[in-house]
């Protein structure tokens, strides 16, 4: 008899890609998903797939979702949101997820995506990072400080528990439904740091084309079918439980990223976007949107040979190739 996983957040950029996954694998018999808007499995082609509405906050829809399911993977979480909205369904969600898996009696593994943001964004990371590393967060950065904070969650909930506990830990996805955190990083926010006689210089108009300040640094996109294997393969047992970093072999720049967009990128002093950061941190106010800032702020680029050597993933995209089906958008358009 075949397995019974129960996602959270299906609809989402990685679930619809995890789910599409966990549908070809035949060892997957029934796949239970909940999120809280509407949704037909059938307008994906999803056969194996029952969809319930349901909020991670609410703990009996928590508890009947993963009460029936071998495998849980949680997925739902709000990336970009307010302080206040993130850090209630963020935390909130977690917790129930994580102590309510723990205590169901059927579930035997747990998969939860985590991300690099993790780490935290400091001067003193060694590059790549390794899954050895902490998960420190940066107090300075919600998204970041919230993932470290769910880790904790997680391994709190899940000590002594009978369950293996897979903590994948992405970079920024870029496909072509995953857009929200390419698009959000704050390279256009710096834009104003561009001496304007450059951009006249370039004969751009202001809200046409953009023109990126690109300090240099390189960084990892990660395209959500090779995040959705490792997904099965951690569901599936395929691999031991642990932390698992998930990015693509090579690294690209701000000037890649312009040029995929249709943007100028203009090289500025990497110290241009430490001194944004620390502007944004000296505002009484910040909206959660500027503190995106600080994923920029030093590289972040992770070692993923543990997943390749313990999991046998293999990503098939290079950033590239996530970056250029990000642009052109899904295929049925
Ligand atoms: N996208 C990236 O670049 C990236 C990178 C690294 C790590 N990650 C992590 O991977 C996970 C999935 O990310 P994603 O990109 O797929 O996110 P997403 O596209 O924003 O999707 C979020 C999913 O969660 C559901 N959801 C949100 N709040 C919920 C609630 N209160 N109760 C039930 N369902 C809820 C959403 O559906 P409804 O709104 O209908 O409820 C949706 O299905 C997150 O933990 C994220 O932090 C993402």
């Amino acid at each position: 008899m075949g397995l019974t996983v129960a996602v959270t957040g299906p609809t989402g950029e990685i679930g619809t890609s995890a789910v599409r996954a966990l549908e070809e694998d035949e060892r997957v018999e029934r796949i239970l998903g909940m999120a809280r808007r509407p949704f037909d499995p059938a307008s994906r082609g999803w056969r194996k797939t029952e969809y319930r509405r349901g909020d991670v906050l609410d703990r009996s829809a928590v508890r009947d979702l993963v009460g029936g399911a071998d495998v849980v993977v949680h997925l739902a979480y709000v990336i970009m949101g307010s302080h206040q909205e993130s850090e209630r369904v963020n935390l909130t969600g977690c917790r129930n997820v994580f102590e309510l898996t723990a205590a169901a009696p059927r579930a035997r593994r747990l998969v939860y995506t985590s991300s690099v943001a993790a780490y935290g964004y400091h001067r003193d990371n060694p590059a790549p990072l390794t899954e050895d590393v902490p998960a420190r967060g940066s107090a300075e950065h919600y998204y970041s400080a919230q993932k470290a904070a769910c880790e904790r969650l997680l391994a709190e909930a899940t000590e002594g528990a009978d369950l293996d506990v897979y903590v994948l830990r992405p970079c920024v996805v870029a496909g072509p439904e995953a857009t929200v955190l390419v698009r959000n990083l704050p390279w256009e926010q710096a834009a104003s740091y561009v001496p304007s006689p450059v951009r006249r210089a370039l004969g751009t108009v202001p809200g046409l084309k953009p023109v990126l300040p690109d300090p240099g640094t390189r960084f990892q996109l990660v395209h959500p079918a090779d995040v959705a294997s490792a997904i099965v393969a951690a569901a599936l047992g395929d691999g031991p439980p642990g932390a698992y970093n998930l990015a693509a072999d090579d690294t690209i720049t701000v000037s890649d990223f312009a040029r995929a967009v249709g943007a100028y990128a203009v090289p500025v002093p990497a110290e241009l976007v430490g001194m944004t950061a620390e502007l944004v941190g000296l505002l009484p106010v910040k909206p959660a949107r500027l503190e995106w800032v600080h994923a920029v702020r030093y590289p972040m680029l992770a070692d993923t040979s543990r997943a390749r050597d313990r999991l046998g993933w293999r990503p098939r995209h290079s950033s590239r190739d996530a970056l250029e089906a990000m642009t052109a958008g899904p295929e049925d358009g």
